[in-house]
């Protein structure tokens, strides 16, 4: 049997391991691929505000796991101390006496490969499969491999495919200016995300991707609106545009579901609802919508609470509150008597808007027999009251 073992941070993995993978199949023919992440990797201290190494291997489960004769192995989080890679060919060649075994490496690992713990007792057990890392590095594999070869006697085969030029620190950064998703597997992706890895920010493509499906057809021009007009009015008053406009997005991702899920998703969530709310299917996508934007898509608590106060409005919001509830009433699709006079007093005074669009609200709802939430009479009262006193 020929085992490839193939260690790393994967901090995080990338379709360039992937490529790397694909390429020594490819090329040597291995009976399995084990990717093994390293619980503390000896050679340089990981990036700061890395995830720990139990989020590295799911992340690597979610990247790797699918692809056929791969395992993701968790060989080196079971092991304390630094993950040498002398230790875990030991543990593997005790595991499996007859196998061939052979470690993937990148071109600066075989370089430096005699820094290596243990390095001689690796090159005597297993075979080493060389890549490049950037395009135009094969030449200095070629050198390193066979000065590792006339040194050592190590059996070294070059495996001379053009390498995908991405790097975990490039994506770590991608990810933080919300990009890196192309060089990610979509699960793995979707994994940093929500859990907010490295501090990633999601691509709005990708948010979109996520929310649409969640929607009526009829209401995707809506959120579209509602995520462009929060922008703009973020932008006049001075909050983060990026998170209104996550929050534009996200805000009605469980309008369409019926009382039953709406109640399921209150009790996964430990969301408790009043009677006004039990009472009222629009008034409860706030608050379970607000709980799965946080749970899928971990959006931070200023675009949770944004979601969470989007129908009621309540008393003092801050200003990315007041951003959502009128972008929400006023974006372009919009049509109804006084929406004009709403658009123009969102730009002119937020307070104000807020006084106007809570009365038109209160006037539906009297219209239709529906009990208004407390919290929309505190609201209106509070910022009737800041206008009398401003
Ligand atoms: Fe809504
Ligand atoms: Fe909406």
């Amino acid at each position: 049997m020929r085992l490839a073992i193939y260690g790393g941070s994967f901090n995080p993995p990338h379709l360039g391991h992937t490529a790397a993978i694909r390429a020594v199949q490819a090329a040597a023919r291995p009976d399995a691929v084990l990717v093994i992440p390293a619980a503390t990797p000896p050679h340089k201290a990981l990036a700061e505000n890395s995830p720990s190494a139990e989020e590295r291997f799911t992340l690597s489960r979610l990247a790797f796991g699918a692809l056929p004769g791969v395992t993701v192995s968790d060989l080196e989080l079971r092991r304390a101390g630094k993950s040498y890679s002398a230790d875990t060919v030991r543990a593997l060649r005790a595991q499996y006496p007859e196998a061939e075994l052979c470690c993937i490496v990148g071109t600066d690992m075989l370089e430096t490969f005699e820094e290596w713990h243990d390095f001689a007792y690796i090159l005597r057990e297993a075979a080493l499969y060389a890549l490049a890392r950037e395009p135009d590095e094969l030449e200095r594999v070629q050198t390193a491999a066979a000065r590792l070869r006339a040194e050592y006697g190590a059996r070294v085969t070059v495996i001379d495919t053009p390498p995908l030029p991405v790097s975990s620190t490039q994506i770590r950064l991608l990810l933080r200016r919300r990009g890196g998703a192309e060089f990610l597997h979509p699960a793995a992706y979707a994994h940093i995300i929500r859990g907010r890895l490295y501090g990633a920010q999601p691509s709005f493509d990708w948010l979109r991707e996520q929310a649409y499906p969640r929607l009526k057809p009829r209401r995707v021009a809506h959120v579209w609106g509602c995520e462009h007009e929060a922008r703009r009015l973020a932008e006049r008053w001075g909050c983060d545009a990026d998170l209104a406009a996550e929050a534009g997005i996200l805000h009605d991702i469980t309008k369409k579901l019926e009382l039953s899920d709406q109640l399921l998703l209150s009790d996964k969530y430990g969301i408790i609802n009043d009677t006004v709310e039990t009472a009222n299917l629009k008034l409860l996508h706030a608050k379970t919508g607000a709980a799965l934007a946080r749970d899928l898509y971990g959006v931070p608590d200023a675009v949770y609470d944004a979601i969470r106060w989007h129908t009621t409005a309540r008393a003092d919001m801050t200003t990315l509150e007041k951003v959502l509830y009128l972008a929400d009433y006023i974006e372009p699709t919009r049509e109804f008597p006084g929406v004009d006079r709403l658009r123009e007093l969102a730009y002119a005074d937020l307070d104000k808007a807020m006084v106007l669009g809570l009365e038109m609200s209160l006037e539906d709802l009297r219209a239709d027999g529906i009990t208004p939430h407390p919290n929309t009479m505190n609201a209106l009262a509070w910022y009737k009251h800041r206008g009398e006193t401003t």
